[in-house]
């Protein structure tokens, strides 16, 4: 790239988090508990027996952590709601308390010039819905719904950007597959309904939403280029399987209103025969897509591998994460132009992009993390590259901005631009932040120039 970045002037610049992930206190103010509540508190679930009881205290510290991102420059937030504080059954009664908090949290936003970018379900299904069959009782999707609809109804008229699911792949894979999150069944025989309910769920909120005159509804997709190890046929079609299995199974039915018939060769005689009107719900007009990317995938053919039979391979001589995902920016132009080819032009926010990295120590007030700034640089750059190549891209949120509950990772793996000391709940901004800063105020810039 030879031109200094000039990221359009209206650019959402933010950071992103999730509810679980950060704020603790998870039975406060009459909360019932998620399904992450008690899978943490069992043994041999999370590494070191890490829970969400405390994380980052965001839950008592939020006026703390939102004057910390306005004095970064960042003009958004994209945060979520638990579920489980605002209905401790799921459905039924409201708790006052619990929405209380997100009241307070969107004011504070809005008092600071933030952005609020509300995400509806980031994995923690209210403990009560799942006793219930959780995503493989269709009920679940008409309590969604109704959820949905009384968020929209109190937080409407000061939260413009909506998301109703994070990942609905990670949701189904981690869950239904290899048993690594709550409700951690661990049969893909199961992961057609998750999904197929999940995506109904949007469908349905969407609907509650238009009914509540919502204008900027969308839905959250991780997704991520595979690529064969070799040329081997058989590597090459595993790399397809599991690109249909994760890029395509959510955004073919959101968008194209069907799965793609890959599926059904996939999951043979466990994919069932889905009502038409389902997928007319499902792929009703959104008015964005957010798209969360971490790494490409290499893969291998692998029989032991559960459904895809594709494994992701770890070479030597490429860059990796603490999470051991690889660094390459260049799949981030990829998968933005591929969206926009395959699926047409449509508003885009990179709702999630970051890295883990075992950091060095703090030294008095200062944490140099290089390997987070360089990781930061070159995939804004490759943001870039796509707008460039015609991608409407409206904005990007560091994932994250605060070092945070790793779901079954624990605390081990840090993604903060800001450190916490979990001793002490202190924040410490890291030289990422610092850079992030610069890249927001100079739009890009001179912090973008190529770093050599
Ligand atoms: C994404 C999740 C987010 C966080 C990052 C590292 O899949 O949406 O909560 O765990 O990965």
């Amino acid at each position: 790239m030879t031109t200094t970045p000039e990221f359009p002037a209206n650019f959402l610049w933010g950071a992103a988090t999730s509810a679980y992930q950060i704020e603790g206190s998870p039975l406060a103010d009459g909360a019932g508990p998620s399904i992450w509540h008690p899978f943490s508190h069992t043994p041999g679930h999370t590494r070191d027996g890490d829970t969400g009881d405390v994380a980052c205290d965001h839950y008592r510290r939020y006026a703390q952590d939102v004057r910390l991102m306005r004095s970064l420059g960042l003009n958004a937030y994209r945060f979520s709601l638990s579920w489980s504080r605002v209905f401790p059954n799921g459905r039924g009664r409201l708790n006052a308390a619990g929405l209380a908090f997100y009241e307070r949290l969107v004011d504070t936003l809005l008092a600071h010039d933030l952005q609020p970018f509300a995400t509806l379900y980031h994995w923690d299904l209210p403990l009560a819905l799942q006793e219930r069959g959780g995503w493989l009782n269709r009920g679940t999707a008409g309590w969604f719904a109704d959820y949905a609809q009384q968020m929209f109804k109190a937080l409407g008229d000061r939260v413009l950007y909506w998301t109703t699911l994070n990942e609905p792949w990670v949701v189904v894979d981690a869950a239904y597959l290899h048993a690594a999150h709550p409700p951690a069944l661990g049969d893909w025989r199961q992961a057609p309904w998750a999904a197929h309910h999940l995506l109904l769920a949007h469908g349905l909120a969407v609907q509650a939403g238009r009914a509540e005159g919502r204008q900027q509804i969308g839905i959250v997709i991780n997704l991520e280029p595979q690529y064969p190890v070799s040329d081997s046929t058989a590597d090459q079609e595993a790399a397809w399987r599991a690109h249909v299995y994760m890029n395509r199974f959510y955004l073919d039915a959101l968008r194209l209103g069907r799965y793609p018939r890959a599926l059904q060769s996939l999951f043979a005689d466990a994919w069932p025969d889905f009502p038409e009107e389902d997928l007319r719900i499902i792929s009703q007009p959104v008015d964005y897509l957010g798209i969360n990317y971490y790494a490409r995938s290499r893969v291998r053919h692998d029989p032991q591998a559960p459904l895809t039979q594709a494994s992701r391979v770890i070479e030597p001589g490429r860059r990796y994460t603490d999470l051991d995902w690889e660094v390459y920016p260049q799949g981030l132009t990829e998968t933005l132009c591929w969206v926009k080819r395959r699926y047409g032009e449509m508003p885009l926010y990179i709702t999630e992009n970051g890295a883990a990295f075992a950091d060095p120590p703090v030294q008095g007030d200062r944490l140099d993390d290089p390997l987070r700034v360089a990781y930061l640089r070159e995939h804004l750059r490759a943001a870039y590259a796509a707008l460039e190549q015609g991608v409407d891209l409206r904005g990007y949120f560091v994932w994250s901005l605060l070092d945070n509950f790793e779901w079954a990772q624990g605390y081990s793996k840090r993604f903060g631009i800001v450190h916490v000391d979990y001793a002490t709940q202190r924040r410490i901004p890291k030289a990422s932040a610092q850079f992030y800063a610069d890249v927001i105020r100079g739009r890009g810039g001179e912090a973008l120039r190529d770093s050599g």
